[in-house]
């Protein structure tokens, strides 16, 4: 995302600091569910707001962008069970107790096209061990995307490393799950444009465990 600079921008967010997440110690609760790539926050925000008694974490790494979402939520009187991380989603071990966390949302991450930009991708395999470690026993990973090739290649990932994909579709907007979607701001814009959004749930499966591996980054073996 090609953010403008927000004027002020680190000012404006110290002055939401109250709900921001600054060092390992200021999360005082395991959220329900983290949004990686939060964007400006439509997402995270309908979340929490249908989903009051839940707690959620935001993480986005452009302070531009992430100012945006954190000032909606400090304006709103009804919203408070939000904290935001602005920093990098490959620093959530830093804040997360391994096995604790129910779902992580990943919606229209940045596709990394070039292969030599792989590692970027947020469904490479580095990221999914880091899931794998957050996520309790038959915890999921919801993505979508607007990029098919991303698609596929997610598709691949989430396989070759012991999640059980469900729930695949390749037309969220004609399918059965659009009752229950929530729109985020980029795939507003590609149904305006016509173009077929993809989804699936990569799910933990509780029988298998990743281990570290000289020969590939991280391999998934079978639990003894
Ligand atoms: C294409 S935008 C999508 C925004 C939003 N999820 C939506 O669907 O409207 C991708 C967002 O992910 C953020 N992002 C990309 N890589 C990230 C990372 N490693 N950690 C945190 N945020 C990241 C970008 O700054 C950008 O705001």
């Amino acid at each position: 995302m090609r953010a403008r600079n927000k004027k002020n921008c680190f000012k404006r967010l110290a002055a939401c600091k109250d709900i921001l997440i600054q060092s390992p110690d200021e999360l005082d609760f395991i959220p329900d569910g983290i949004e990686l790539g939060c964007g400006k926050g439509a997402f995270v925000i309908e979340l929490a707001r249908r989903n009051p008694d839940k707690k959620y974490l935001a993480v986005e790494h452009n302070p531009n962008v992430a100012v945006v979402a954190v000032e909606k939520v400090m304006a709103s009187k009804y919203i408070n069970n939000i904290r935001f991380f602005v920093g990098g989603a490959e620093r959530l071990n830093d804040y997360i107790k391994p096995q604790s966390i129910r779902r992580i949302y990943i919606n229209h991450p940045d596709p990394w096209p070039r292969r030599s930009k792989e590692k970027r991708r947020l469904t490479y395999q580095s990221y999914l061990y880091m899931y794998w470690n957050l996520l309790r026993d038959e915890g999921e990973v919801i993505f979508k995307t607007d990029n098919r090739p991303l698609f596929d290649y997610s598709i691949s990932s989430f396989r070759d490393n012991g999640f059980l994909l469900k729930n695949i579709t390749y037309d969220l907007v004609n399918s059965e799950y659009m009752e229950d979607d929530i729109v985020t701001e980029y795939q507003a814009e590609y149904i305006s444009k016509g173009q077929p959004i993809y989804m699936l749930t990569a799910q933990k499966q509780s029988d298998f465990v990743f281990s570290e591996s000289t020969d590939r980054d991280f391999v998934t073996i079978p639990k003894n």
